[in-house]
């Protein structure tokens, strides 16, 4: 009889991490063999429980760990909450997790010596990979942004002293199409001194990153392919397994949901779906731009809204936030709708009326919505928004930005909102990027059907990790 095999996920604490590690486990699940464990802090357990399905033979488990202790707000670790400028200080805080962990490794493999085990983690554990090689077991970084940025990243910290020195203008070594002007380049990769902890962080990580026995990515190389080759010289060769696109499959729509309901009283392509993803809102005076923007364009939308930077993630909404009557007017020509919340994005970027998608680019939000065939307005903010952004824009051709540069600090205005908004739900222009999305999306869901690319790759990454014994 052949022995079980252990995986051991471990991805960090934010939704956009959280989505696709879930996705990579029961991606695995459904292979015989395999037991599977996600580990995390109590919090996103109990929330990854209701992403599980109750037939699911993922096991969760949590390592203790008390927010306060770092200096968070309580629940401020947890996967719905977790705003963008309290990522740092997690960041630390999980570096406390490791004797924890390292006992729940150490104690699966007392109990089963015999059943072979692998750590799949996510790169910003980057102290896992010493776990793993103190316990003698394969391990594997799982990247969930895109490769390009990845890559982009690992040459902007490991050449830093090299960098911008007689020019604004960055030519990343050996790559000699990929330029990046300083402003494009996000604030947080502009501390390169020792006795920045960001910096130093960052540094770690990347050190960490290329002793791991190899990484799997979230990416379907066809449509990455100069991302994964780029990432494969900066890690040294190591194996790269593009898997992707690892996706939850959007639950059957009921005509009963609100929001469902509502997008199905509108004709096809019609409707403009509007998110910043789990962790980045727009200021209060960018807000109103927007608001004014898409009201002055005529087109129908739909905007998961919430209070604006500086102020309580979350915390309730106030009126003020928008135009006076914006709301109310939208409702009453049945041309706007703001879900205050959470959305259900699969399911709304799935439904044949979204026409498009203002989004800040984040990497789950990208795949989402060009395995649905549709074309983003990009307005990427932070972390690596910007380069998925860019490369939407010159080298797929889904893209148009309405925003470029660090995020906040690029000024959007109504006018540009308008312009763009109609460009895209109305010319010609938003035709042609909707034809290209499609024909992305076919690659992206070919890669993940039978026999693509992408499941190639599985299959190499689960021989190559915990091969069968003899
Ligand atoms: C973070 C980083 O900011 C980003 O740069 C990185 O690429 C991923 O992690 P995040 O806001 O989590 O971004 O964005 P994204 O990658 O798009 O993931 C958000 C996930 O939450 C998506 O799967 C999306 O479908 C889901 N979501 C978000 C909802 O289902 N409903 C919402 O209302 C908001």
């Amino acid at each position: 009889m052949e022995t079980t095999k252990r995986m051991m996920l471990f991805p960090f604490m934010a939704q956009g991490h959280l989505i696709p590690f879930l996705q990579l486990a029961q991606l695995i699940e459904r292979r015989n063999g395999y037991s599977i464990t996600l580990i995390n802090t109590p919090s996103n357990i109990r929330n990854l429980r209701s992403y599980l399905p109750t037939s699911s033979s993922v096991h969760l488990s949590s390592l203790p760990f008390n927010p306060s202790d770092h200096g968070l707000p309580p629940g401020h670790e947890s996967m719905d909450s977790l705003p963008f400028h309290l990522l740092f200080p997690l960041y630390k805080a999980t570096e406390s997790l490791r004797p924890a962990f390292t006992r729940f490794v150490s104690d699966a493999l007392s109990l089963d010596p015999t059943s072979p085990l692998c750590i799949i983690a996510d790169p910003y554990l980057g102290w896992t990979v010493d776990v793993a090689e103190e316990l003698g077991v394969f391990h594997a970084f799982f990247v969930t942004g895109s490769e390009r940025s990845t890559a982009i990243y690992h040459s902007l910290w490991t050449l830093w002293p090299l960098q911008w020195s007689h020019s604004d203008e960055l030519a990343l070594p050996n790559r000699p199409n990929v330029r990046l002007h300083r402003s494009q380049v996000t604030k947080l990769l502009l501390y390169g001194d020792d006795n920045n902890p960001i910096f130093v962080f960052f540094c770690r990580q990347i050190a960490h990153f290329c002793k791991s026995d190899g990484v799997i990515v979230n990416t379907a190389e066809e449509f990455e392919r100069s991302g994964v080759e780029f990432l494969k010289e900066e890690s040294g060769g190591m194996p790269v397994w593009a898997v992707g696109p690892l996706l939850r499959v959007p639950s059957t729509p009921s005509s009963d949901d609100t929001h469902i309901g509502w997008l199905a009283g509108h004709p096809p392509d019609s409707v403009l779906y509007v998110s910043f993803g789990s962790m980045n809102t727009i200021s209060a005076s960018q807000m109103v731009e927007l608001a004014m923007g898409l009201e002055a364009s005529g087109t129908a939308f739909m905007w998961v809204i919430r209070p604006p930077s500086g102020f309580d993630f979350k915390g309730g909404f106030r009126e003020e936030w928008l135009p006076e009557g914006f709301e109310e007017r939208m409702r009453e020509q049945n041309r706007g709708v703001l879900i205050h919340g959470w959305a259900p994005q699969m399911e709304i970027l799935s439904h044949g009326s979204t026409g498009a998608f203002l989004s800040h680019c984040g990497w789950n939000s990208v795949l989402e919505s060009l395995c649905n065939g549709v074309p983003i307005i990009g307005w990427p903010i932070a972390g690596e928004q910007f380069y998925n952004s860019m490369m939407m824009v010159e080298e797929i051709g889904v893209c148009v930005e309405i925003a470029r540069g660090n995020g906040n600090e690029s000024v959007v205005c109504r006018e540009d909102v308008e312009r763009i908004v109609r460009s895209v739900m109305m010319g010609g222009e938003g035709e042609e990027m909707r034809r290209k999305a499609r024909e992305v999306g076919e690659v992206l869901r070919a890669a993940v059907g039978e026999g693509g690319a992408s499941v190639r790759a599985m299959d190499d990454f689960l021989r190559t990790a915990l091969p069968t014994m003899a």
